[in-house]
C-alpha cells in the first residue's frame, strides 16, 4: 500500500507530530508513505518524496511542518486538477491524508466527492473553528501563548496603571480570545460572535478604576466588530482591518478609542504569528498523534471522505461535509462564563 501526506493552509504546532504518527504507524505495516511538499501545490507540481522512519526522527516537539505548506487550491482551474490526478496516479497512491484547516479540508471534501480521490482529513488550526471535532490541534498551544502573554502584560499594566489591549488571532471566531482571555484573567474579551459597544467597554474600564483597580487587560479577537449602533471606525479603517484575505489592526483602533473615552493611558500588543509558532503543548502533541493514527486506520478501513475528530475524549471519524459546511462559532456557554469576569 502507498499513501501520501500533505499539510495545507496556515502552519500550526502539532503538524510534525501528526506526520510522525502516520509515518511510524504506516511503516510498521510496511506501507510506503510519500510526503507531498507545500500542501496541494506539491501534488500538482509533483513535489513528492518518500518519508521513512528516519525522516521523522526528532520532529515531535518541532513547530511548523517539515513538509512545508501553502494555501494553494487545486480546484482553482482544470489544469491543476488534471495534474493532481496524474501525479496521484503516477505515484500509485492508494490514498491521501490531508492535514488542514477549513480551506484545505473543503478542497479535500470536493476532491473526494466530485473526483473520487481517496482521502481522509485531519483537522488542524490554531483557530479551533472546524465543526465535527471538539478541538483541533494547534489551538491549545496558541491559547498557552496568549495566556502567557496576558500574564506578562499584567505586570506592566499594573505598574503603569494602564489599559493593555491584546489583539489575538482566530479568524472569524473568538475561540482563542475567549480561552486565552479567561485563562489570563482578562477584564474584557471581545469576539466576532458578539459585536461590542465601545461605550460599554469604556464603562467597564472606568468602573474598575473607581473600584481602585487602576489597570485593565482587554483581549480583542482580530475579527471582533463594533456594534452597528456605535461604530467608531472610519470607512478606511474598516477596509484595512477586516480584509477578506488578512485580518488585523482592530486592537490599535480600539486602544486609541479607549484612551480617548476613558482618559486612561492605553497600549496595544498585537500577538500575531507568535501564536502559531514554536513547540506544541503536550495536549497538542497527543491530539495530533491520535489524529495521525486514526487517519491511518481510516484508510485501512476504507473510510474515505471523512476526517479524524475528537468527541469528548474519544477519537472518532466525522464526515468532511459536516466539518466544512460552516465554521464552528465560539460556544455561547464559554462566552457567558467569560462575561462573569468582565469589569
Ligand atoms: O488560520 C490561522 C490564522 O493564523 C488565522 O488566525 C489568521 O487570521 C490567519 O491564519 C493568517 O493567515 P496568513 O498566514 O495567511 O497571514
Amino acid at each position: 500500500m502507498r499513501i501520501g501526506v500533505l499539510t495545507g493552509g496556515g502552519d500550526c504546532p502539532g503538524l510534525n507530530a501528526a506526520i510522525r504518527a502516520i509515518v511510524r504507524r504506516a511503516t510498521a505495516d510496511d506501507v510506503t508513505v510519500f510526503g507531498i511538499r507545500n500542501g496541494f501545490r506539491g501534488l500538482v507540481e509533483n513535489d513528492i518524496e518518500e518519508l521513512t522512519r528516519a525522516s521523522v526522527i526528532g520532529i515531535l516537539p518541532r513547530g511548523g511542518t517539515i513538509l512545508g505548506t501553502s494555501r494553494f487550491n487545486p480546484l482553482k482551474d482544470e489544469a491543476s486538477l488534471q495534474a493532481l490526478k496524474e501525479n496521484f496516479a503516477s505515484h500509485r497512491l492508494d490514498a491521501l491524508v490531508v492535514v488542514g484547516g477549513e480551506g484545505s479540508l473543503s478542497a479535500a471534501r470536493d476532491l473526494w466527492r466530485h473526483h473520487e480521490i481517496r482521502l481522509v482529513g485531519i483537522p488542524k488550526t490554531i483557530d479551533n473553528d472546524i465543526n465535527g471535532t471538539d478541538f483541533t490541534f494547534g489551538f491549545d498551544t496558541a491559547v498557552t501563548i496568549v495566556t502567557d502573554a496576558v500574564d506578562r502584560l499584567h505586570t506592566t499594566a499594573e505598574s503603569h496603571h494602564r489599559v493593555m489591549v491584546v489583539e489575538v488571532m482566530g479568524r472569524h471566531t473568538g475561540w482563542i480570545a475567549a480561552y486565552g482571555g479567561i485563562a489570563g484573567g482578562a477584564d474584557v474579551i471581545l469576539v466576532p460572535e458578539h459585536p461590542f459597544r465601545i461605550s460599554r467597554v469604556c464603562d467597564l474600564l472606568l468602573s474598575r478604576q473607581r473600584l481602585g483597580r487602576t489597570f485593565s487587560i482587554v483581549v480583542v479577537a482580530e475579527d471582533a466588530h463594533p456594534h452597528a449602533d456605535e461604530v467608531f471606525l472610519t470607512k478606511e479603517q474598516y477596509e484595512t482591518i477586516y480584509r477578506h484575505d488578512r485580518l488585523g489592526g482592530v486592537g490599535e483602533a480600539l486602544a486609541a478609542e479607549i484612551e480617548r473615552c476613558t482618559n486612561i493611558q492605553t497600549r496595544i500588543t498585537k500577538l500575531g504569528y507568535v501564536q502559531r509558532g514554536g513547540s506544541p503543548t503536550p495536549f497538542d502533541r497527543i491530539l495530533a498523534t491520535r489524529f495521525g493514527i486514526k487517519a491511518y486506520e481510516m484508510i485501512r478501513a476504507g473510510e474515505f471522505g471523512r476526517m479524524a475528530a475528537l468527541r469528548g475524549n474519544r477519537i472518532v471519524s466525522a464526515s468532511l461535509d459536516e466539518a466544512v459546511g460552516e465554521l464552528k462559532r465560539l460556544d455561547d456557554e464559554i462566552y457567558r462564563l467569560a462575561e462573569v469576569f468582565f469589569g
